[in-house]
């Protein structure tokens, strides 16, 4: 069956964020923060599977379906986003989406899923509302980035298939240990299409995020 693949990497063990179970397991508005973002995608006709490597201590306690099936992560994000991979065999286009965003949007996903069509790669990007510097070592500022050149990235990130493996192919040949497979498709020269971004669709990083994701899910 062809279609879009969803890889959603969640084999961090999450030690800035404390708490006994990594962020992506714990419970935010009644049902573990992975579980919002599993389901938003499988409810979606357009995702034939949602692939989830998690840490191996997690794996025997998961138990994997039709359309979600967990698998055993690596040593890195890249490293887990590759493992994922080798079930996804049969899809068209594959997306990787961060276990941390569960107010992802289905039309945002629909809006990246389109442009990768067109492109061959695409994701969400929002302005910068902060001044970004560059950091000495010492927590001194080396240099102020113009803002107007910077995007953020978020995820869901859309690639043809074949595009990502090669992308992730080149990183692991060439010892790139990347944190976001659409930097990595662009720095290997492949044209990724940056679509809208959406504000609400935040990463849970630090506690705090936990009550404003849950304001948004209520
Ligand atoms: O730790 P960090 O925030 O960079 O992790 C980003 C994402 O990658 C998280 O969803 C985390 O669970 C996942 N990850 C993974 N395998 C690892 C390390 C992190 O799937 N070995």
């Amino acid at each position: 069956m062809s279609g879009v693949v969803v890889i959603v990497p969640a084999a961090g063990t999450g030690s800035r964020f404390g708490g006994a179970l990594p962020k992506q397991f714990q419970t935010l508005a009644g049902k573990p923060m992975i579980q919002h973002v599993t389901e938003r995608f499988m409810h979606d006709a357009l995702v034939s599977r949602v692939i989830v490597p998690v840490a191996d201590v997690l794996l025997a306690k998961m138990k994997s379906s039709d359309r979600v099936r967990f698998v055993a992560g690596g040593e890195t994000r890249m490293q887990s986003v590759i493992r994922g991979l080798a079930e996804a065999d049969d899809a068209e286009l594959i997306a990787v989406h961060d276990a941390a965003r569960p107010l992802f949007s289905i039309e945002l996903f629909h809006a990246v899923v389109d442009a990768a069509r067109e492109f061959g790669a695409a994701l969400p990007v929002i302005p910068v509302a902060d001044t970004i510097h560059r950091m000495n070592t010492d927590g001194t500022v080396a240099q102020t980035l113009d803002r107007s050149m910077l995007g953020a990235a978020q995820t869901p990130q859309v690639f043809r298939a074949q595009i990502l493996r090669d992308v992730l192919a080149r990183a692991q040949r060439e010892g790139i240990e990347g944190t976001d497979e659409a930097g990595l498709a662009a720095r290997f020269g492949y044209r990724v299409r940056a679509v809208t971004g959406d504000p609400r669709n935040l990463k849970i990083t630090i506690p705090e995020d936990f009550a404003i994701a849950e304001s948004y899910l209520a």
